[in-house]
């Protein structure tokens, strides 16, 4: 991570007397107010002159009293202002610039002679804060963390597009509503397969947003959430006040702290325009430089896999059906009698090698390539897999030189079933494996209660292992995609060999309980706000009945939007989910999956609206390509594209993939157009996207 500009650290200001403090961002359109009230730290936040939050109080609720509440007077605030371009290993744009004024207050509780800071930095489009616990003697040193009382006090009972509250899993259908209606509609927003219970009547998952009724939109979440447990939201509905909760410990408790620490920043994304709000960099901003020297071995990846035919239920992860009665770790595979449907076989792989190298993929991802499938789901089991031994149809050495030999990689799959002792015991010797067999990237899972038991998903200590797993894969030169792992706070700018998440609904839901149709057009919004998503688009067959006999679930897209997702869902390692015979059916709008980029230097969101549609336009990295994508809700969307990001006075060839004019997800999802165009930066283009539909146009130089 180079450093384009030479930072500027300017020294704008100390107050040494308590009186309400304020500082603005940079373009001085938000404005965040800061007092002691009855000893209670207090905050606002206002945006061209209109309150968006209302005074909020600040607290830590300690398990031991007395707490870090109230109590509280200022001793000092100060100000700098910052402004630093930084370039990440890999994005949405080439060059991200982190622009902000900060506001230091550091404050004393006079009774117990405790130090507690508050940190704000404010920029153009929103503003983040953070408790800091400095150093301060023998006399505050290790504290528990019972609960966390930062206040979001709304103005109204505005639009949210939330899902609930839930220590274990975020992969929920989004539910659009006011505010007040949350209390009502939260026990019916949990469908589908996921079985979690929320926590509280108004508990509401982040990143979480919001419009006012004068359409603000306000987004909030967490950045650079490391060494503390995930903060939720829980309503006042009365008062419209959101307050945090935080995912507790197998004990009840929240955060285990030592001083000098601080907590993640709060985050607060606040525009008048949603195509800001996507292109926000605030949350990355908010976290810590790159922690790598050498980044070299990071590389974004277009990848498919074996994959798809287990979800829909046409093949296996497991090679037998043959044991519950025998323990896993004494059963001799060879002696056990195949069920026959194992996905992961040699020949199986062989074959999606030889797709992958004919049409240019990266890597393989192979599921239930390894012992233990048999037993894996559900049993709260401690000893299911060992990560390095394959079953006796998978010829591990062979497929890996196989793979080689035609230019290509086999992608690792670890599935913890939620068995963190297991992973870690097992972990070093994963992961020298993958070195050893020449993979560089592992697709990591973690379904289940944890074990150990009690603990969350979203706690303190299942934080601390997910990081722990990503600094160990950098050891070994490994890229990690975690499954099931708390949802992304930025964390990928400080070690961007995290490179994919999934921590929401994606694409595997359409083979089950399915995707709401405008579920692409939240994720952005939401999900995406704090790193990259491994969301698996692609689909081209949409009747799962024609997979699997007994499964009658069907996707909820056209094909073009299906397109679309590679460039609206941004992510630096993008599957193409379907399977190779499907795509065989469609060679032409394949071509899209095959020609897109997945890593960028310039990002331009065009329309959006969350629940409705989202446009983008985004320039390939180091080429003069462009992409653009929509993807549209049950209403579909009309655009008038002004391609005015393309370069004056160059003429460029376009090639459009459009919903047919008769298409619609219900009832012919398959219905696309293609055709090309000669055009140029004073180009307009009329678009239209069916409901669940959406299109995807590539753009080349006609001069090169
Ligand atoms: C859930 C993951 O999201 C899915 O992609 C994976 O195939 C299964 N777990 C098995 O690990
Ligand atoms: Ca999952």
């Amino acid at each position: 991570m180079k450093t384009l500009l030479a930072a500027t650290l300017l020294f704008v200001g100390m107050n040494l007397w308590a009186e309400p403090v304020s500082t603005l961002s940079p373009d001085g359109q938000i404005a965040v107010g800061f007092d002691v009230l009855d000893g209670r730290p207090t905050y606002n936040v206002t945006y061209k002159g209109r309150q968006v939050i209302a005074p909020s109080r600040l607290g830590i609720d300690l398990d031991l009293g007395p707490d870090l509440i109230d109590g509280f007077e200022i001793v000092k605030t100060s100000t700098v202002s910052f402004d630093q371009t930084w370039q990440p290993v890999w994005g949405e744009n080439k060059n991200i610039r982190n622009h902000y004024n900060e506001l230091l207050v550091e404050m004393r509780q006079p009774s117990t002679n405790r130090l507690m800071n508050l940190r704000f930095r404010v920029y153009d489009d929103g503003m983040g804060f953070r408790y800091e616990f400095p150093e301060q003697g023998p006399g505050f040193v290790y504290f528990v963390i019972k609960q966390e009382k930062s206040e979001f006090a709304m103005t109204g009972d505005h639009t949210a597009w939330w899902i609930a509250g839930d220590y274990d899993t975020q992969e929920y259908n989004y539910t659009e509503s006011r505010l007040s209606q949350i209390r009502s509609l939260l026990p019916g927003s949990i469908d589908g397969n996921v079985s979690q219970t929320p926590f509280s009547p108004t508990g509401v998952q982040t990143s979480l947003q919001l419009k006012t009724d004068d359409g603000v939109y306000i987004n909030l979440h967490e950045a650079a959430l490391v060494d503390y447990s995930a903060m939720h939201l829980n309503l006042n509905d009365s008062t419209m006040v959101f307050e945090s909760w935080l995912t507790p410990d197998a004990q009840g408790n929240a955060v285990h702290m030592q001083a000098p620490a601080v907590t993640p920043w709060r985050t607060a994304i606040i525009t008048d325009d949603a195509c800001r709000t996507l292109a926000s960099n605030l949350i990355l901003n908010l976290n810590e430089p790159c922690a790598y020297g050498d980044t070299s071995w990071i590389k974004p990846v277009k990848y498919i896999g074996v994959w798809w035919e287990m979800i829909t239920g046409k093949s296996q992860w497991s090679y037998t059906a043959d044991v519950p009665s025998i323990k896993l770790e004494t059963i001799d595979y060879t002696k056990v009698k195949p069920h026959g449907q194992h996905g992961a076989t040699t020949e199986n792989v062989r074959r999606y090698i030889d797709f992958a190298a004919k049409h240019g993929f990266d890597q393989v991802l192979v599921e239930g390539w390894n012992i233990g499938w048999e037993d894996w789901i559900g049993k709260s089991k401690d000893k299911v897999f060992d990560f390095v031994t394959p079953y006796p149809d998978f010829d591990l050495d062979g497929l890996n030189e196989y793979a080689r030999s035609k230019g290509v990689r086999l992608m690792m799959h670890h599935e913890t079933s939620g068995s963190i002792r297991n992973y870690e015991r097992h972990m070093e010797k994963a992961y020298a494996f993958m070195e050893k067999y020449g993979y560089n990237a592992v697709k990591s899972g973690y379904v289940g209660n944890m074990i150990p038991r009690g603990e969350h998903h979203y706690g303190q200590w299942m934080n601390d292992h997910y990081l722990h797993a990503v600094k160990e894969a950098a050891k070994h030169r490994i890229m990690v995609n975690a499954h099931e792992a708390t949802r992304p706070t930025g964390l990928c700018r400080t070690y961007p060999n995290l490179i994919g998440n999934e921590s929401a609904r994606g694409t595997e839901y359409e083979a089950n309980a399915g995707l709401n149709v405008n579920h692409t057009t939240i994720l952005p919004f939401t999900r995406l706000q704090g790193g990259p998503m491994d969301f698996t688009p692609g689909i081209f067959e949409m009747d799962m009945s024609k997979l699997n006999p007994g499964n009658t679930a069907v996707v909820r897209s056209t094909i073009p939007r299906q397109l679309a997702l590679y460039v609206t869902m941004y992510s630096p390692l993008q599957m193409a989910a379907d399977l190779p015979e499907h795509y065989e059916q469609h060679m032409d709008a394949f071509q899209f999956i095959k020609d897109v980029a997945v890593d960028w230097d310039e990002s331009r969101y065009l329309e959006a609206e969350p629940g409705r549609y989202i446009v983008v336009a985004r320039k390939a990295k180091g080429s003069d390509d462009w992409f653009v994508g929509c993807t549209s809700g049950e209403q579909g969307h009309k655009s008038t594209l002004s391609l005015d990001f393309l370069e004056p006075g160059r003429k460029y060839k376009a090639t459009i993939y459009a919903d047919a004019p008769d298409a619609d997800y219900r009832t012919n999802p398959k219905a696309y157009t293609i055709s090309t165009k000669k055009v140029t930066s004073k180009t307009r283009l009329r678009m239209a996207a069916a409901p669940g539909g959406g299109y995807a146009i590539a753009i080349t130089p006609l001069d090169i």
